[in-house]
């Protein structure tokens, strides 16, 4: 019967992690899918989490089935963390939310509402380059996938001439993807003033802004500030979709807790769009998992617990920033490595864009049992105090060929 099946690649990232469990050389290394590790390179569970998880449990709860867009005081909770308690649309109640599978799930029942309802073509526009699974859900949900300049490898920067060059000469109402903060893969986020230039860009040519945020708490360690962005948008009158993740941020990787929320023109207008939802998402997967969700409502709505987690987020991110430095003093100073590396402290969240080539990132997996995506990507949350002497030696000799 399936013959004529062809074998597919594999995945970008979650293929290098299936690599890498295959090695079983000592020294191997993990900077492939972004996912914290601890200085001891241990998965992360946060100490709130933990505590959710307690309280949870001693109010011995049932395994009912949630409603089709999920647990309804997480979903008011997460909007709340993502547009800020005094946002107008929070306080009018006009943002249509919905739990997700995590940021995957909420970008895939973004893609799915618009490939239905977008009333104008339904094209969007995504940075390049940007996370090997945006264009893959995109193009999935029926929406043709074009690219705007993001990232220059000369600057090792932001292209912001050649994004706001794309962005004005992309047709009217067009879709226009934007990483919220720590901007996967390269580490590189627009300033808070270009922030507000490529707002008023996508209200001159009427675009509309789909944010992803991935990663809010993990850029600046500071959840309010990583939603600059897209507060500054909602307060520009923008009428953004948003995809949220907790993956990063609680921990919660493989509890799959997201959320989807648009912004709507009123409450009647609201109504419509949640009862589409449900049903975009009814024949998906019928309704959404449970217990990270109770997870992440926990910590959003008991105060001790949320003032501990903003602390651990704070915590992630300055380790994440401590590697930085230390990768830089090593590779510049200790190795002697040819190149400028000062990018590696300058960007921002999990990852960095090493400007590694294809070549030298599959020869450290072959040489050094280092696994990293192709584009040269590493997940900085991979380095620790017992790796990071190893690594840099090891890019270090793949640079210098
Ligand atoms: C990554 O980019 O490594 C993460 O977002 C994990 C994933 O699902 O790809």
């Amino acid at each position: 019967t399936w013959s004529s099946v062809p074998a597919g690649p594999p995945d970008p990232i979650l293929g290098v992690s299936e690599a890498f469990k295959a090695d079983k050389d000592p020294r191997k290394i993990n900077l492939g899918v972004g996912a914290y590790r601890d200085e001891n390179g241990k998965p992360y569970v946060l100490s709130s989490v933990k505590k959710a998880e307690e309280s949870i449990r001693a109010s011995n709860p049932d395994k009912e089935y949630l409603p089709i867009t999920g647990l309804p005081e997480f979903t008011k909770n997460a909007a709340k963390l993502a547009y800020g308690e005094d946002s107008a649309p929070v306080k009018a109640g006009t943002i249509a939310v919905t739990q997700s599978i995590s940021g995957t799930g909420a970008l895939r029942i973004g893609g799915a509402f618009l490939g239905r309802f977008y009333p104008h073509a339904k094209v969007i526009y995504l940075p390049v380059p940007s996370w090997g699974n945006h264009t893959p859900i995109f193009r999935d949900s029926g929406l043709e996938v074009r690219g705007y300049r993001y990232f220059d490898k000369k600057t090792v920067g932001l292209d912001f001439e050649g994004l706001k060059e794309d962005l004005r000469n992309a047709p009217e109402k067009a879709i226009v993807l934007l990483h919220a903060c720590a901007h996967n893969p390269t580490g590189v986020d627009p300033t808070p003033a270009q922030w507000q230039e490529i707002s008023d860009i996508v209200k001159e040519r009427q675009l509309f802004p789909f944010f992803d945020m991935a990663y809010q708490g993990f850029a600046s360690g500071s959840t309010d500030r990583d939603a600059f962005a897209v507060r500054h948008f909602v307060k520009e009158g923008h009428q953004i979709a948003l995809s949220q993740s907790f993956a990063k941020n609680m921990g919660l990787y493989g509890e799959r807790v997201g959320a989807f929320s648009l912004i709507t023109a009123d409450a009647e207008e609201k109504a419509r769009v949640d009862s589409q939802l449900k049903i975009v998402i009814r024949p998906m997967y019928s309704n959404p998992p449970l217990h990270g969700a109770q997870i992440a409502n926990t910590i959003l709505s008991t105060p001790a617990l949320y003032h501990e987690w903003e602390s651990e987020v704070k915590g992630m991110a300055e380790r994440i920033i401590s590697m930085r430095e230390r990768l830089y003093n090593e590779l510049t100073h200790t190795h002697k490595t040819p190149g400028e590396w000062s990018h590696i402290k300058s960007q921002i969240g999990m990852f960095s864009f090493t400007g590694l080539s294809e070549a030298q990132s599959v020869g450290l997996a072959e040489k050094a049992h280092i696994y990293l995506t192709k584009d040269g990507r590493i997940s900085m949350a991979g380095l620790n105090g017992s790796n990071i002497d190893y690594f840099a030696e090891s890019v270090a000799r793949a640079v210098k060929g």
